[in-house]
């Protein structure tokens, strides 16, 4: 969906749309495809280049907050359209910090012997709780996923650092209201469309260049780097402008940060591993190459990851 599409839909313009977001278009899944039919296609995806067969792995996470069901999680809806025989699968519900969560999760069953080979999923399908009315929303989120296979090493490749950080009071800035349990829907749900993503843009923006570098400076320094040693920069694409002030504040230049804002838009859970797939696929990451992942999103949640590739 290019931004020329939203012109049709609500009172915009491509120029406000890449100046203000860097994005000139996103991807929206068919109505057919659900969330977990593109998790399924990422992981399979991922352990192939990782040549692990479903046998051997024994955890599986999908950080997500629009799931094919409320029950079960995702991560059993993968399972058995994958089918993981000797796994655990669950879900990881930290909006766009979803994926950074999930390696945290993984990377601590795996240091504690509890996990052997780990899959770790970040999938949305945001259209489906996008109001297509509202541009301050409609412009921005996408549909996507991504995955990565993690497993136990002893070369000296591997997660160096994590560091994750949320803030309940915050919650109203980034929130769907109505469809849980609080405010479920009745025959009286007046649809008004607050089963839909409503976000505070500006107040947001604010905190997550101040938060995303905050995080993404302390896992360098627990990681014993500096930002002069981080290969590549891997952000969470929310906004170009985001990505551009959280580098400088880290002193990182433009050519160390990997950005695809322009192609797929705000995916959420599924931004950093689809950016890692496609630095991968594009040669930008070598073996003992320094990454550094960080995301920011509604909760308000946010993480980081230092990782020796
Ligand atoms: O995934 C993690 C969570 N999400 C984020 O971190 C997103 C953070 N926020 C942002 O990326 C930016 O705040 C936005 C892209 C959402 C908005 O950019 P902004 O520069 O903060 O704009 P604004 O919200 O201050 O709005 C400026 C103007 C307003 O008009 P008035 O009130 O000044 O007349 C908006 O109504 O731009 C207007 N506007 C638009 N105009 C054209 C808002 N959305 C649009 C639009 N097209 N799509």
């Amino acid at each position: 969906m290019t931004n020329a599409d939203l012109e049709k839909l609500v009172d915009t313009s491509d120029e406000w749309i890449v100046s203000r977001t860097g994005i000139k278009q996103r991807h929206i899944a068919e109505d057919s495809m659900s969330n977990a039919d593109m998790a399924a296609e990422a992981a399979k995806g991922a352990m192939e280049s990782a040549g692990v067969s479903h046998e051997e792995i024994d955890l599986v996470i999908s950080a997500t907050v629009t799931p094919d069901y409320r029950l079960p999680s995702n991560a059993c809806v993968l399972q058995e359209m994958l089918g993981f025989p000797n796994a655990v699968a669950f879900d990881v519900v930290a909006a766009c910090t979803g994926f950074i969560n999930g390696l945290t999760i993984a990377d601590s069953f795996i240091r504690t012997g509890r996990a052997r080979k780990a899959v770790i999923v970040g999938s949305e399908k945001l259209s489906a709780i996008t109001d297509w009315s509202d541009r301050n929303t409609c412009v921005l989120f996408a549909d996507g996923a991504g995955a990565v296979v993690v497993e136990a090493c002893d070369t000296g490749s591997g997660v160096l650092s994590t560091f994750l950080r949320s803030d309940g009071k915050m919650r109203p800035l980034l929130w769907t209201k109505v469809g849980g349990t609080r405010y479920p829907y009745t025959d009286d749900y007046p649809f008004d469309k607050s089963d839909k993503i409503r976000m505070n843009g500006a107040d947001l923006f604010k905190v997550a260049v101040k938060e995303m570098a905050n995080a993404a400076r302390q896992v360098i320094e627990d990681a014993n780097l500096t930002p002069d040693d981080v290969t590549l920069f891997v952000p969470h694409q929310a906004n170009i402008r985001i990505i551009e002030g959280v580098a400088k504040r880290l002193k990182i230049d433009r050519d160390r940060v990997f950005v695809n804002i322009e192609e797929y838009g705000n995916t959420s859970a599924a931004s950093v591993p689809i950016a890692l797939h496609e630095a991968s696929q594009q040669g930008l990451l070598k073996p003992g190459d320094n990454v550094v992942m960080v995301a920011f999103g509604g909760g308000l949640i946010w993480g980081a990851a230092a990782v020796k590739w």
